[in-house]
Parts: structure tokens; C-alpha cells; sequence
């Protein structure tokens, strides 16, 4: 019986039907994640994998898992796979792209909204019985509407949150690799330089895909070129920002908040600088995460993997050359 091996506890519904026509070994933990040496030995009889985006799925392990045909990554992000020596090998990686745009676009925004707001500090003010009475600056924050946001990676998910902005009468600027003609004739989107992007938005947004060159993209300089009124917000992933850069920008006043669902280390420490800063809003990495569409998520992930185990293409297939 062919192997698959599933590297967090996932609710049975997602996997009943795979456990009907395969051995699933699954790490039997849904907080903690599978040790690195688990999923190796795992790995070594397994005809597909089923992967966190906190697996680092590397060429080490892919050397040991000879018998390996796909790797469904439970993301839409892939940066935690080799992708060429997944290739290499023959091996299809695929995610979850389409499926998680709006639901990650909604907690983009709530998180730009949380932290020009205030809303962290806010609930946390009431619920420690600070709140003594009104008063006219109490948690006074930076208004949203009508002022103007820069997205950073204008792929599906910057356009949903282009299209949020738009509900917001928000000027919507973006810098992406390619134009996107489709974005700026539908919401007026204007492409700008990453210069431009810096210097003339009030939210910066980052929605980018982690790649050599979006690594360490917002860095010391970046910063500088920010509006001291201005929000940075954080989707996408960690290494995308200089951490040490950011705290120093954030405790300078060179820039006003920021908002930050990824880390460059995951889970971020509960005593890491950044998150004693007040004007720090900070979650943990739950972009896609509602019931919904994390199922959804978990059923395309089963089900590319059957396709590729029943000699069919994969539907979010990440890796084009796996089909020559
Ligand atoms: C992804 O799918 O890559 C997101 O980071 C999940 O929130």
C-alpha cells in the first residue's frame, strides 16, 4: 500500500478519504510540529508528503526519500522547499494558491486596520481595567480611509487587498516585478518605483513571495525613505524584513507602527524587542487561517496528491517542469 506521510494532526474529515486507499502516517500533534529526524524517517517509505510551511523540506531529505512523488505544501508560500532538487528528482511540489486569497487578504487588512487603530493596545487597556474614563486622545490613532496605500507583491492577494483599499477610498499604489494592467484599470492602481512606494505611502504593505530578491527588501535605508506617519504591515513572510532595521525604525519614530503576522523566526519569542514596542501588532502567522478556508486548503492538498499518485496532474501544481 503506498505511504503518505502528513507531518501535523489534521482534523479527521480531511484525511478520511485518504485513509480508505493508503498507509497515512501522520505526526499526531496539531501544536507541535514533527521533529526534522521524524519526517526524515518518514519520509525515506513515503510516496507523498503532505507539508507544513514550518517543514523545511531541503535536498537532505529529499535524497533519502527515494520513493517520493509529490510534496502538497499546506500554503500557498513554497520558500521552505527546495524546489529544484524536488525537481531534480522528479518529484512534483505543489500548493495552495486561489483558495486562501480573500481570507488572507481580510486578515491583511484587519491587521493594517488593528494597527493604525490601535486595537491590540485598545482591547488590552479594557480588559486590564485601565480604562478610567473617556478622554479625548485616549488610544488616538492614524485614520485609514481616503489616504494611501502601497503594496509590495501585487500578486492575487495584493489585488484583494487593493480591492478592500478601494472600499476605503484609498489611493492604491504597488510594486511588483510585472505591471498589472488588470489592477490598474479595474482599482486604479498605479505602479510605482520601490523608491516611490516607500516615500509616498501612509501603509506600506508586504505581500510579497520570500525570494533571493525580495530577502531583506525592507532594511535600514527602506525605512529612512518611510513617512514618519507611516504603517508597515506584514503578510507575507519574515525574512522579507531586516527585524533589527524595523525595531530600530519603530523605537527612532522613523515610522509610526507596524503591523506583523510573520516572523524570520517562527514561533517569534514571547521576549523578542519587537513585541514589547507598543505600536507593534503582532500575530502568529494566521494569514489564511479561518475554519473554512484551512479545510479547503487541506482537501486541495489531498487532493493533488491523489492525482499525482493516480498518474494525473496535480491541480496548483508549483513546479512547471515536473510535467515535461
Ligand atoms: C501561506 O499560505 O503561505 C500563508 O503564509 C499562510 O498564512
Amino acid at each position: 500500500m503506498r505511504k503518505i506521510v502528513i507531518t501535523r494532526k489534521l482534523p479527521a474529515e480531511a484525511i478520511d478519504a485518504l485513509q480508505d486507499n493508503y498507509q497515512v502516517a501522520m505526526w499526531d500533534s496539531e501544536e507541535a510540529s514533527a521533529p526534522r529526524e521524524w519526517i526524515i524517517e518518514q519520509s525515506k517509505e513515503a510516496d507523498a508528503l503532505l507539508t507544513m510551511l514550518s517543514d523545511k523540506i531541503d535536498a537532505e531529505l529529499l535524497q533519502g526519500a527515494s520513493r517520493l512523488k509529490v510534496v502538497a505544501n499546506l500554503a500557498v508560500g513554497f520558500d521552505n522547499i527546495d524546489i529544484q532538487a524536488a525537481t531534480e528528482r522528479g518529484i512534483a511540489v505543489c500548493n495552495t494558491p486561489d483558495v486562501l486569497t480573500e481570507t488572507t487578504a481580510d486578515l491583511t487588512f484587519a491587521l493594517l486596520m488593528g494597527t493604525a487603530r490601535r486595537i491590540g493596545e485598545a482591547a488590552q487597556f479594557v480588559k486590564e481595567g485601565k480604562w478610567k474614563s473617556w478622554s479625548p486622545l485616549l488610544l488616538a490613532g492614524g485614520d485609514i480611509y481616503g489616504k494611501t496605500i502601497g503594496i509590495y507583491g501585487m500578486g492575487s492577494i495584493g489585488e484583494a487587498v487593493a480591492r478592500r483599499a478601494k472600499g476605503f477610498n484609498m489611493d492604491i499604489l504597488y510594486h511588483n516585478r510585472s505591471r498589472k494592467t488588470e489592477a490598474e484599470n479595474q482599482l486604479g492602481a498605479s505602479y510605482v518605483e520601490f523608491d516611490e512606494l516607500l516615500s509616498s505611502s501612509d501603509f506600506i504593505v508586504c505581500l510579497a513571495p520570500l525570494t533571493p530578491e525580495t530577502k531583506g527588501a525592507f532594511n535600514a535605508e527602506s525605512f529612512s525613505k518611510m513617512k514618519s506617519s507611516a504603517y508597515f504591515i506584514n503578510a507575507a513572510r519574515g525574512p522579507i524584513v531586516d527585524e533589527d532595521a524595523l525595531l530600530k525604525a519603530l523605537k527612532e519614530g522613523e515610522i509610526a507602527g507596524a503591523g506583523l503576522d510573520v516572523f524570520t523566526y517562527e514561533p517569534i519569542s514571547h521576549d523578542h524587542p519587537l513585541l514589547s514596542l507598543p505600536n507593534v501588532l503582532a500575530l502568529p502567522h494566521i494569514g489564511s487561517s479561518s475554519v473554512e478556508t484551512r479545510m479547503t486548503m487541506m482537501e486541495l492538498c489531498a487532493e493533488n496528491i491523489e492525482n499525482v499518485l493516480n498518474g494525473k496532474n496535480p491541480k496548483t501544481l508549483v513546479n512547471k517542469e515536473w510535467l515535461k
